[in-house]
């Protein structure tokens, strides 16, 4: 660290000790209901179909790996339209066979399902990638219906949740409610059984083996937005509000922190740490699993996870997809030996009961900039 550097850390450290009235107030920041609000979207009904507009927007509140909106939608008709895959997000160091990428597309196309029901319309999906890599991925067709009553509220606040929650076991009632919102594909390794015990530790060795691979830490400082201005001008990535860094720490890390201190030591220490912490909170952990390996199966897949993060939403419950141990070798081999020979993992949720479901603060691109005509 040079002098300069190191005086700026030095005078930052001091003022959190001293200046605690000015960080609790630049802490409460929402910078999601700053920059989008679906009561806003009535202004773009002129450049766009309100209707695609606000189905897009639904969509695009959808999950996805370092928030990275893998997705862009082609529009050919007001009723057709291709999700597609933009290759310019990939996350080729951790998902370098873009099976995350496809699961995330999954999880857009059930919110877009999910509003354009609400809004009236029918809609036919028709998945067209020949492999996980195409451009094109899932056709779109919407057909005039009538309107279902379909909470739309439930994807407006569903929310990745990392800390705060309960220890008590899931409800087999939740359970169950769960179970039919994937079509079966789905266990339940409650807290403190040998198996969620092995998910603990894998969850953990994985992270510390992926914080030690240069190649996968410097794709996550491309995604990682310490500044709020980066926040506003790339509307993607990760926050500081959006990995739970709060409090001072997430004062200084927004005023004092940049790219670069990814890379070091203490910051892949602080994030060790923090799993480790995490894991032992809790009710357990939930695996989605999928019949194959296909896009198919991914696309539904990611669909089935969506359906279940909103149901949660309803039911209070956080979920924190845990996905290094899927995306190690290591990791990869020891989930799937410690379970049924024929059982394909495709999520690691870990769950909870919470007292208050925290408010959603992960930004989103807005539509014109992943709309293609
Ligand atoms: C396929 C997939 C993998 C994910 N893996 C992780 C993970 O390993 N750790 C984590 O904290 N969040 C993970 N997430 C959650 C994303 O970081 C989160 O969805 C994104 O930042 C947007 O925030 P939101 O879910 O609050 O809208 C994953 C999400 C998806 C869809």
């Amino acid at each position: 660290m040079n002098r300069r550097r190191f005086l700026k850390k030095s005078v930052a450290a001091t003022t959190v000790i001293m200046g605690s009235g000015l960080m609790l107030s630049s802490c409460k920041k929402n910078l999601r209901s700053e920059l989008m609000g679906i009561d806003r979207l009535s202004d773009k009904s002129d450049q766009m179909d309100h209707d695609v507009y606000k189905i897009l927007y639904y969509a695009s509140l959808a999950p996805s790996g370092h928030n990275s909106q893998p997705w862009f939608v082609k529009i050919i008709s007001k009723t057709q339209w291709i999700v597609g895959a933009d290759a310019d997000r990939r996350l080729s160091q951790v998902d370098g066979s873009n099976r995350e990428a496809m699961l995330s597309l999954g999880a857009f196309i059930e919110n877009l399902v999910q509003a354009a029901n609400a809004f009236g319309y029918a809609v036919e999906t028709k998945v067209i990638a020949k492999d996980r890599f195409a451009a094109d991925v899932v056709k779109i067709n919407l057909l005039k219906s009538k309107v279902l009553e379909i909470p739309l509220q439930r994807i407006l606040t569903r929310r990745t949740v990392k800390s705060h929650f309960q220890s008590k076991e899931l409800r087999l009632s939740d359970v169950n409610d769960f179970f039919q919102s994937v079509d079966g594909h789905l266990f339940y390794f409650p807290t403190g059984t040998d198996h969620a015990k092995l998910m603990d530790k894998e969850a953990v060795d994985n992270y510390i083996i992926q914080s030690n691979n240069i190649n996968a830490m410097e794709e996550l400082a491309f995604w990682i937005r310490f500044k709020d201005d980066d926040a506003k001008k790339f509307r993607d990535g990760l926050t500081v509000d959006g990995m739970e860094i709060t409090g001072l720490a997430g004062w200084y890390v927004r005023n004092f922190m940049d790219n670069k201190d990814v890379m070091t030591q203490s910051f892949s220490d602080k994030g060790i740490e923090k799993t480790k912490e995490q894991v032992k909170e809790g009710a357990g952990w939930l695996v989605i699993t999928s019949d194959g390996n296909t896009v198919k199966d991914l696309i539904e897949t990611g669909r089935r996870f969506q359906r279940m993060a909103l149901t949660a939403r309803e039911k209070m419950i956080g979920i924190h997809p845990m996905t290094q141990a899927l995306e190690e070798k290591q990791g990869q081999k020891n989930i799937t030996e410690n379970h049924e020979a024929s059982m394909i993992p495709q999520f690691m949720l870990r769950v909870g009961y919470l007292d208050k479901y925290p408010d959603p603060v992960s930004l989103r691109r807005p539509v014109e900039w992943f709309v293609r005509s």
